[in-house]
């Protein structure tokens, strides 16, 4: 089958790899109907974050049909349609059974596969699914599927985000970073009932859709953000700070918009060695600090029921569908945030499972 794989960073390659097949009794193995590009699938494009075998075939944002179970699957079965979250979790470990999946003790990243073990991606025609019965969910029936897609980790962990950031109703919430994971946390802040969201990015078509799902654009390109955001909440701050970018200048931003006593939650991927305040200032600021990856599987269900609420119409973010033959370009596109691209969706074009060389190169 054909793949985006990363043979070094910059190097990313459409290929044919080999086709994944059933390991273990709890495995699934989906045809990807519907793939994605996320901001975190370019830390590792770029060697921010570093580790992953050469040939690695990327992408963790996935929703499809379900191909084939093993023998120990009981809630699906072929021709079930699923959306994933983006890491797998086994649902009754200690960490499981406290909502959080992203730390599942058996649990594994698609797309991260290290010293010859992990998981291969879902920027595939097909992926392998371990732990299948308490990984998967169900899309429901007349959903749409791009909605539906982006439950599976931006919106998950935009409520995530808002949530640890404890928004909640007559709160001034603000967001750093208005890419695909900080839209979602707008969408999210509203939903809790904050009353203001000021959200900030400097990217026009990026803030265009923050005003659209309720947000107060902040412009940092042609505005102090830290100043609007003290005008704006009488020089206090705001109560809850949700920081989506993964720099050391977004979250230096985040803390500095919080008013004494708030909470500040970071889900960018961060790479730095230090936060960039000191004990110190978080002393003086009484700050509760939350962060770290999102246990999508135990919020997708909240997710998908947002979206069928259909109070914001999610899926405008999206900007790009390309066949997977593009990602190349695609990752560029969203990389350089060119022709307006804002989120990519990939639909493999399926070629019948086995077919190509046997024999080719790539991962298995
Ligand atoms: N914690 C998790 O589980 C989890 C899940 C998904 C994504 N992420 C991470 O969330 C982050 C955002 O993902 P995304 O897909 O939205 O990425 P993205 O790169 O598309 O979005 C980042 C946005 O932040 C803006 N930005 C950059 N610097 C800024 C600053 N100093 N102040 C304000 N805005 C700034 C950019 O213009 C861009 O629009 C990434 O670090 C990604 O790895 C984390
Ligand atoms: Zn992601
Ligand atoms: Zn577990």
């Amino acid at each position: 089958m054909k793949a985006l794989t990363l043979h070094a960073p910059g190097d990313l390659r459409f290929e044919e790899v080999g086709e994944p097949r059933l390991a273990e009794a709890t495995d699934a193995i989906v045809q990807v109907e519907l793939g994605a590009l996320c901001g975190s699938d370019l830390h590792v494009f770029h060697g921010r974050e570093r580790g992953l075998d050469p040939g690695t075939v990327l992408g963790h944002e996935f929703l499809g049909e379900v191909l084939e179970v093993g023998a120990g699957v009981e809630r699906f079965r072929r021709g079930d349609r699923v959306v994933s979250p983006f890491s797998t979790s086994c649902g009754a470990c200690p960490p499981c059974r406290a909502g959080l999946t992203a730390r599942c003790e058996r649990g594994q990243l698609f797309g991260w596969v290290e010293g010859g073990r992990g998981l291969q991606g879902a920027q595939a025609e097909r992926v392998r699914v371990p732990l299948a019965d308490s990984t998967l969910v169900e899309v429901p029936a007349g959903m749409d599927l791009e909605p539906a897609l982006l439950c599976g980790d931006v919106l998950s962990t935009g409520l995530f985000c808002a949530e640890s950031a404890e928004v909640g109703p007559g709160r001034v919430a603000a967001v750093v970073g208005c890419g695909p994971v900080g839209l979602m946390a707008i969408v999210s802040a509203r939903e809790l009932g904050a009353s203001r969201v000021l959200a900030v990015d400097s990217v026009p078509e990026r803030l265009a859709l923050a005003a659209r799902f309720g947000a107060e654009p902040v412009d940092r390109g042609a505005e102090d953000p830290l100043e609007r955001i003290l005008d704006e909440t009488a020089g206090r701050g705001a109560d809850c700070a949700l920081e989506a970018v993964g720099t050391p200048a977004s979250m230096e931003l985040a803390f500095s918009v919080l008013r004494p006593g708030g909470t500040l939650a970071a889900v960018g991927v961060h790479t730095a060695e230090h936060l960039p305040f000191s004990p110190a200032a978080a002393y003086d600021r009484n700050l509760t600090l939350r962060t770290g990856r999102c246990p999508a599987r135990s919020l997708m269900e909240r997710a998908l029921a947002i979206v069928s609420a259909g109070s914001a119409p999610i899926a405008d973010i999206v900007s790009h569908r390309l066949p997977l033959e593009e990602g190349p370009r695609a990752y560029e596109l969203f990389d350089r945030r060119l022709e307006g691209c804002t989120k990519v969706l990939f639909a493999p074009r399926p070629t019948a499972r086995g077919s190509g060389s046997p024999r080719s190169a790539g991962p298995r």
